[in-house]
């Protein structure tokens, strides 16, 4: 592998992603092969952040494997609320496993993490940031059902703003010839801007579902990020926004699939889970093969070069209210070659 740590998925080459999807096609076809690929080896799972589908495929995963696993599904029965910070759990837990997997409420706690960790890490989400596993998850369902990554007409739709599947997923897809975005959002919850600048992604904006769902090879629906708003007001008048049902689906072309990384809310009506385009379910599952993919390559390519930046000399300031620094400020403001935020990829002043 290009790096250590999976902190974002575009820091692994292409030729990367590519070997962990032909493995996990590999492990999905010959599933009794791999059982006992990574005996005595352990996973933690941190998770101050809940989860469902990533905690659980994440440890079905390394189970399949042959492998074992510690960790906490809350940071409530952690030494967390004894006051302990992020460094001193990660230097701690990484000393008793192969590999980590983070997942947690902050922006720029997985790369906070991989500072400190003696193993590799794993984000498994990072606030409104990142959550690259879960493309990982997009990419070999796509693989699986379309054949390709190229040459797609992708739609986005729902919170793209603080729904950190759909960054991991644009930036990733942006990285193949003739993908096209269309963008469906309001313009509160629209992808941010830095984004759209780096990737260079050919976006359309869209205001409803209906405009472009005739055009698309993928829908890709996402919940109204509840627990990401400031206010509680803004997040009801902007939840119902879109929603996706059987008379929608009319217009959709006979290929469209409809994906989403879950939990849904109501922004799928529950009708449209029998239509055989809806792939969600199935998408959930793929994940699973994704993830033992993926922990077989990086622990057995545990020496792989850290990806790492130095404490800024000059006084630099995150203006993120969300970033890991807010919380953990010994760990010292950093910048990416781009001049934003190393841990969070927020402004800096
Ligand atoms: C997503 C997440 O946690 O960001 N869930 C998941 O991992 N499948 C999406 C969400 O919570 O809306």
């Amino acid at each position: 592998m290009t790096v250590r740590d999976l902190i974002d998925l575009n820091e692994m080459s292409v030729e990367d992603w590519q070997r962990i999807l032909k493995l996990a096609e590999e492990i999905y076809q010959n599933p009794d092969r791999y059982i006992a690929s990574l005996n005595g080896k352990i996973m933690a799972t941190l998770f101050y952040e809940p989860s469902t589908r990533t905690q659980m495929s994440f440890q079905a995963a390394m189970m399949r494997l042959g492998g074992q696993v510690i960790g906490f599904k809350s940071p409530a029965n952690s030494s967390v609320t004894k006051g302990e910070n992020l460094k001193d759990t990660i230097k701690i837990v990484s000393g008793y496993s192969d590999i980590l997997v983070i997942r947690h409420p902050f922006e720029g706690s997985a790369r906070a993490a991989s500072l400190y960790s003696q193993c590799p890490v794993i984000n498994a989400g990072d606030g409104g940031h990142l959550h690259p596993t879960q493309t990982l998850t997009d990419l070999f369902t796509l693989m699986r059902v379309k054949g390709r990554l190229d040459d797609l007409k992708i739609g986005l739709c729902g919170d793209l703003k603080f729904g950190r599947t759909v960054h991991s997923l644009l930036r990733a897809m942006a990285q193949f010839k003739g993908n096209k975005f269309y963008l469906i959002s309001t313009p509160e919850l629209a992808v941010p801007q830095y984004l759209l600048d780096e990737t260079g992604a050919e976006v359309v904006f869209c205001n409803s579902i209906e405009e472009c769902i005739g055009e698309l090879d993928m829908l890709y629906m996402t919940r109204v990020q509840r627990e990401r708003f400031a206010s509680m007001e803004e997040y009801e008048r902007l939840k119902g926004a879109y929603i996706l049902d059987a008379d929608k689906m009319k217009l959709a072309g006979k290929d469209t699939v409809i994906m989403h990384p879950l939990p849904r809310v109501d922004e799928i009506d529950r009708a449209v889970d029998d239509d055989p385009r809806a792939l969600y379910f199935k998408q959930a599952e793929y994940g699973m093969y994704a993830r033992m993919a993926l922990i077989m390559l990086m622990i057995n390519e545990a020496d792989a070069p850290r990806r790492d930046y130095e404490i800024s000399k000059e006084e630099i300031l995150c203006t993120n209210t969300k970033c890991i620094l807010t919380q953990e400020p010994y760990m010292g403001q950093r910048k990416t070659e781009s001049g934003r935020c190393a841990f969070c990829e927020g402004e800096i002043k």
